[in-house]
């Protein structure tokens, strides 16, 4: 087990966000977790990434405990791409060796490795151009490439292709897809989409009015009676 939590939740606005009394992501694994629009998904992802602190409950973290203290070390073991590529004013090539930069990579290996992800994503002539004159499909690619290069243990994915046309995101999705697989990356992977998910999670979690209704193999959730259920419950209840 990666990522653990008991009895998290998040108290905002006078209301409860979320209340998830366990969660938990296994190493190697892709992990969806689906739930129509304001269900909690983001505010749960960024408290499991350590962006947001929650109200109460506790997050374990290959074992050990979250707190205060660990939360840079955490952090850094870590890697978030949203809906917006969120990309720094400098080149393409420049996005992704600063970000490894920061985390102490050398600077050799960190080209190399820059290059070597450009390629992945076959973005690399993109390299020099400055990151914010690209197009949405672009930057995407480049954000995923920024956060695969700096090799995290844990990859925490928010809608990464909601804001993509459908041909770019059906090539982004199987590309990720097989990247994740050959890395074998531990994944959460958020969606409201349930188109998104087949392709490459192995596990889906449904999300509900802020809680965890349903968790299955991504097979048996989507086959039979389970799939039936699960595409009802959540919208209808
Ligand atoms: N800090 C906050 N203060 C008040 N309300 C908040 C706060 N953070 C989130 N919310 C509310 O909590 C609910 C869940 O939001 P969240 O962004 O986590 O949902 P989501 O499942 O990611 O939705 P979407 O699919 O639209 O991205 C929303 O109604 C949102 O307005
Ligand atoms: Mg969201």
């Amino acid at each position: 087990m990666l990522v653990k939590a008991r009895g998290l939740y998040l108290n905002a606005g006078g209301r409860i966000i979320y209340a998830v009394e366990h969660f938990c992501l296994r190493k190697g694994e892709v992990l969806a977790l689906v739930g129509p629009n304001g269900a909690g998904k983001t505010s749960l992802l960024l408290t499991l990434a350590r962006l947001q602190e929650p109200t109460g409950g506790t997050i374990l973290f290959d074992g050990e405990i979250a707190e205060k203290h660990n939360l840079i070390a955490m952090r850094r073991r870590m890697a978030v791409v949203f809906q917006e590529a969120l990309l720094l004013n400098t080149t393409v090539a420049g996005n992704i060796m600063t970000a490894l930069r920061v985390r102490g990579v050398p600077r050799r290996v960190a080209a190399a490795r820059t290059q070597e992800w450009l390629a992945h994503f076959g973005i690399e002539h993109l390299a020099h151009r400055p990151a914010r004159q690209i197009s949405g499909g672009e930057a995407q690619r480049v954000n995923l490439a920024r956060a695969l290069a700096l090799a995290p243990d844990v990859l925490f994915l928010d809608e990464p292709f909601a804001a993509l046309d459908y041909p770019t995101r059906n090539e982004l999705i199987s590309k990720l897809g097989e990247i994740l697989k050959v890395t074998g990356t531990t994944t959460l992977f958020v969606t409201h989409d349930f188109t998104e998910i087949p392709a490459f999670a192995d596990r889906v979690a449904v999300m509900f009015n802020g809680k965890i209704i349903k968790e299955g193999k991504t097979a048996e959730v989507f086959s039979g009676e389970i799939l039936k259920r699960i595409s009802w419950v959540p919208w209808d209840v």
